[in-house]
């Protein structure tokens, strides 16, 4: 299986930032991915089509020359998102989800919801048209344990909302916990998930190791051995429910070592390989392809790339640092080595 080839990838779940960031960031993501899901967290948020098609128009013209990397644009649902804007953004042809932000529950999420309620005529439209809500699946009850947020809300917030709205579709982004696992496994066909590569490969000990390790902090937080464990059976189970989403999410080295230091973790220089090391510590690299390539377009009713991307079974050193936005970028992997290398993509 030396050298691997696979379909030309998607990332599912991406934070590209704005200006120099982005400029600096986007061809990481370009040079193996053919599209990704853009994360509307900016500041101010992305809340509608016309603020999406602008940001859209700002990564293209960051592209490396010569990419054909195709942005898909996510809108922010914030308590003035109307019903008007979701049947506006199903209509285009560049909004392909809506991202709900439980207020207070991530980097900049403060533009979300407080409460469901006040949105449902916008659940109803999306339900109406198909477009999916991307979910940030956290309480935000300050009561609750970090480690058990994810699972709270899934119980009291998620479930209620797929009763209540029993054709909307659901992407559960970045699930952390085998309680995910098992309430994706077991919802209906319109209801997936993404996972990370760093919830495949650190578990909660990784924020502790040698010291505190800002690095390793994310959002939803690390959980335990036996939670990522069961993420790498179901990303590597050949389940359709679970796809490639990375999550990589910069925050420049000064806001991440810091003492109230930035959620994200940047993986962008590496997502691919780093998921192959996954899927081969599994055994499973053949089921790599399906995650990284079919199951998130045949969810989205997108059409799968046709070019291949191939790795080569090579150890390279990770940088300590990537230079970005005129700042330091410490990427996943700083100053290690990873067992897989892109050697090549085409179209
Ligand atoms: O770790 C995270 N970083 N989790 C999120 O939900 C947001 C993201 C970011 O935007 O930095
Ligand atoms: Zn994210």
């Amino acid at each position: 299986m030396d050298p691997l080839t696979l379909t030309r990838p998607d990332d599912w779940h991406l934070h590209l930032r704005d200006g120099a960031l982005l400029r600096d960031v986007l061809p990481h993501t370009a040079r193996q991915f053919a599209r990704a899901i853009v994360m509307p967290n900016l500041a101010p948020p992305v809340a509608t089509c016309e603020q999406a098609a602008a940001y859209r128009e700002r990564i293209l013209k960051c592209l490396p020359e010569g990419s054909d990397f195709e942005p898909l644009m996510a809108l922010y649902l914030t308590p003035r998102t109307t019903a008007q804007e979701i049947e506006r953004a199903a209509a285009s042809d560049f909004v392909h989800g809506v991202k709900l932000y439980p207020a207070g529950a991530t980097t900049n999420s403060e533009a979300g919801l407080a409460s469901l309620e006040a949105a449902h005529p916008v659940f109803e439209a999306m339900q109406a048209s198909g477009l999916p809500l991307l979910v940030h699946g956290e309480s935000t009850d300050p009561a609750c344990d970090v480690f058990e947020r994810e699972r709270v809300f899934l119980e009291q917030t998620l479930a209620p909302l797929l009763e209540r709205f029993d054709t909307l579709r659901v992407v559960v982004e970045h699930i952390t916990t085998r309680d995910a696992v098992h309430f994706v496994e077991s919802a209906a066909e319109r209801v997936a998930a993404t996972i990370t590569p760093h919830h495949l490969l650190l578990n909660r000990n990784a924020l502790f190791e040698g010291g505190i390790r800002p690095h390793h902090y994310c959002l939803p937080v690390l959980k335990a051995e036996a939670h990522r464990q069961a993420l790498v059976e179901a990303a590597t189970s050949g389940s359709a429910k679970f796809f490639l989403g990375t999550d990589s999410a910069p925050h420049l080295r000064s806001a991440k070592e810091q003492a109230r230091g930035c959620a994200g973790i940047y993986s962008a220089h590496a997502a691919l390989e780093l998921y192959a090391e996954a899927f081969e510590s599994a055994g499973a690299l053949d089921r790599l392809e399906a995650f990284a390539s079919f199951h998130g377009p045949d969810f989205y009713g997108l059409p799968r790339n046709r070019g291949r991307v191939t790795l080569r079974r090579e150890r390279w050193d990770v940088p300590a640092i990537y230079q970005a936005a005129g700042a330091e970028l410490v990427p996943l992997r700083a100053g290690e080595s990873v067992g897989w290398k892109l050697a090549g993509a085409s179209r």
